[in-house]
């Protein structure tokens, strides 16, 4: 008796399984588009209110061409020497530590303060190259780090003691959410670019005291292969968009090849 009702109860539970499967419509498919780097800079596409999406992706290229709501997920960006004219919260940042794979880990699992939790146990005692294959097997741009053509390492950018964290000119340790204050340490010129709105690109109120969310540094570079391969410049290029629609009446844009020089 006791074995019947198992099975029916089982039977019972398949039906609904089935019968549920059949009558609920199919669920929609996730849209994921990025933001600036693809495969770092992720969003999920959702109504923020009903018809109105937090993000409008191009269905070329997959990447985000408008914002519903150009704060949705900030955090203000933490202090930055000469942005403190802005009022406090009008500079805000997407936190990178949540795109981190890695990062529930780093500081805590594998890393611990001490060294790593394999024998022997001790820390590096210099910056200077050394491989690291389970590192690089992880990560595989640590296979050959491209970033400063063989003169930087890792801990020029990454904490000695504490692994979840970037560090700065003193040692000290700076979050994965403010890389600005780790890159400028070496590109102070582009630092200053990016501060003031040159490199790099914000969004949100126009006003220069205005609301604002800064693209952060990682959110475009990738920081272990800035050389990005053959191409060695800069930037990973991301497909461009279709051109625009001409204009009502004009066939092709070949008047734009042409630069009108006067002629006498
Ligand atoms: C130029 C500075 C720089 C150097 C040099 C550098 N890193 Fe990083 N690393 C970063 C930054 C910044 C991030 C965070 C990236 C992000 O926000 O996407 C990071 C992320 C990581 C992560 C997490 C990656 C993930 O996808 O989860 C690991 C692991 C790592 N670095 C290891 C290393 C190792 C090992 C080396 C040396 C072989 C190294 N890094 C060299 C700056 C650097
Ligand atoms: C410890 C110093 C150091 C730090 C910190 C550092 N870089 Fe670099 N970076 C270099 C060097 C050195 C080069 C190589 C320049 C060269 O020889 O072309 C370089 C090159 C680059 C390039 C390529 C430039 C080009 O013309 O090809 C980019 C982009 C870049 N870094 C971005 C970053 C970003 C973003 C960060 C922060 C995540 C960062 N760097 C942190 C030292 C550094
Ligand atoms: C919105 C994306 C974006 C952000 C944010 C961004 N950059 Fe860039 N960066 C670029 C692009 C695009 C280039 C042009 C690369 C090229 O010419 O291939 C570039 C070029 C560079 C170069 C190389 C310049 C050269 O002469 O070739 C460096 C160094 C650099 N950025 C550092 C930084 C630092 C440091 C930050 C943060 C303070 C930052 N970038 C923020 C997109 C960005």
């Amino acid at each position: 008796m006791k074995k019947l009702t198992f099975g029916s109860l089982i039977f019972a539970f398949c039906c609904g399984m089935i019968s549920s499967a059949f009558s609920q419509p199919a669920p929609q498919p996730e849209t994921t588009c990025f933001e600036s780097r693809k495969g770092a800079s992720e969003v999920i596409k959702r109504d923020l209110q009903p018809g109105w999406p937090n993000v409008k992706c191009s269905p070329l290229t997959g990447a985000v061409l408008w914002w519903g709501d150009p704060f949705d997920g900030t955090v203000p960006m933490g202090k930055m020497p000469l942005l403190d004219k802005i009022p406090p919260g009008h500079a805000v940042v997407k936190p990178r530590s949540e795109k981190i794979a890695l990062m529930p880990m780093c500081g805590v699992a594998c890393h611990n303060g001490v060294g790593p939790k394999f024998n022997p146990p001790k820390l590096p005692t210099s910056k200077k190259p050394t491989p690291i294959p389970t590192m690089a097997a992880m990560v595989p741009d640590l296979q050959n780090l491209q970033h400063g053509r063989e003169r930087i390492w890792c801990l020029d950018c990454h904490h000695t003691t504490q692994r979840n964290k970037l560090v700065d000119n003193f040692g000290d340790p700076v979050s994965f959410d403010q890389p600005q204050l780790l890159c400028g340490k070496c590109h102070g010129d582009k630092m200053r670019d990016w501060r003031d709105g040159i490199h790099g690109k914000r969004i949100g109120e126009w006003a220069s005291t205005g609301k604002k969310r800064w693209f952060t540094c990682t959110e475009c570079h990738n920081p272990h292969n800035v050389q990005d391969g053959a191409r060695n410049r800069g930037f990973i290029q991301i497909a461009p968009e279709t051109p625009p629609q001409l204009p009502k009446g004009m066939k092709d844009a070949k008047h734009e090849l042409l630069h009108g020089v006067a002629q006498h």
